[in-house]
């Protein structure tokens, strides 16, 4: 395939920024988006120009750094992906590829098409965690029963990887559904209700700290999340910042 990109290239945080069109030739349909983006880097380098700066750590879906805006939608046209899986056959031979950083206040670029998006890790600190006493007298996890439901719903709460693709896609840049999925993971499950209360109102207050925006039930999140997070953990979140709120 030969195709046409345009690319985001911003020097750094303050610089203005615009859109560049690039052409890469000879493009398997095999290959994912981010070897295609290898491909054009390689021909950048040997024609002595700078790479274009994206993030990338695993490669496999794990570890949401490929926040890419391909086309208008986080992490491109596919559905239950991240950027570092979508493959090359979802486009077609002489097609232009629009590629963007993820945009939001919380997010700002800081080159190209990487963003900063350790407003998520603040959020995760003020209360992502639980505390277990590992004194040596720590009950065993196995031996605390858990509703199947409720073990499924937090594991499926926990496949977040915090890529930020809800946001990305957000019209508020809203972080609900990620710290709703946070939130769950933890409400869910018996070792995470002894810190319930302070953990909901403080993720809640760092994320509006950080400058995300409400969710309107658009729903959009739901639909360009990787891991098919669902709206039901926004949903558990406003439920249980309701309790939290009532237990003043
Ligand atoms: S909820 Fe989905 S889109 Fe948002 S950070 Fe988690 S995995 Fe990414
Ligand atoms: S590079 Fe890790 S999820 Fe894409």
């Amino acid at each position: 395939m030969n195709l046409t990109l345009s690319i985001w290239r911003q020097k750094g945080a303050n610089d203005k920024g615009k859109m560049v069109d690039y052409k890469v030739t000879d493009i398997s349909e095999h290959m994912s988006f981010l070897e295609m983006m290898d491909v054009l880097n390689e021909q950048l380098i040997n024609k002595g120009e700078e790479p274009v700066a994206f993030d990338h750590d695993c490669r496999e879906g794990i570890c949401g750094m490929c926040s890419m805006y391909i086309n208008g939608e986080a992490h491109g046209p596919d559905r239950g992906v991240t950027t570092c899986q979508l493959h090359m056959r979802m486009f077609k031979d002489g097609d232009t590829i629009t590629i963007e950083p993820f945009r939001a206040a919380a997010f700002p670029v800081i080159k190209d098409l990487v963003v900063d998006r350790t407003s998520f890790e603040r959020i995760q600190q003020s209360g992502g965690f639980i505390s277990v006493n590992t004194s040596g007298n720590t009950q065993d996890g196995n031996a605390i029963p858990i509703p199947k439901k409720d073990a499924d719903d937090a594991m499926d709460a926990a496949t977040c990887i915090g890529c930020g693709a809800c946001v990305a896609t957000c019209k508020n840049s809203s972080a609900m559904l990620f710290v709703g999925a946070k939130v769950s993971q933890y409400a869910l499950l018996p070792q995470g209700r002894v810190e319930a209360t302070e953990r909901v109102q403080n993720m809640v207050a760092q994320m509006d700290l950080e400058g995300f925006g409400n969710c309107t039930n658009t729903g959009a999140c739901e639909i360009e999340c990787p891991k098919g997070i669902s709206l039901e953990n926004i949903a558990r979140m406003n439920s249980e910042f309701m309790k939290a709120s009532l237990k003043g």
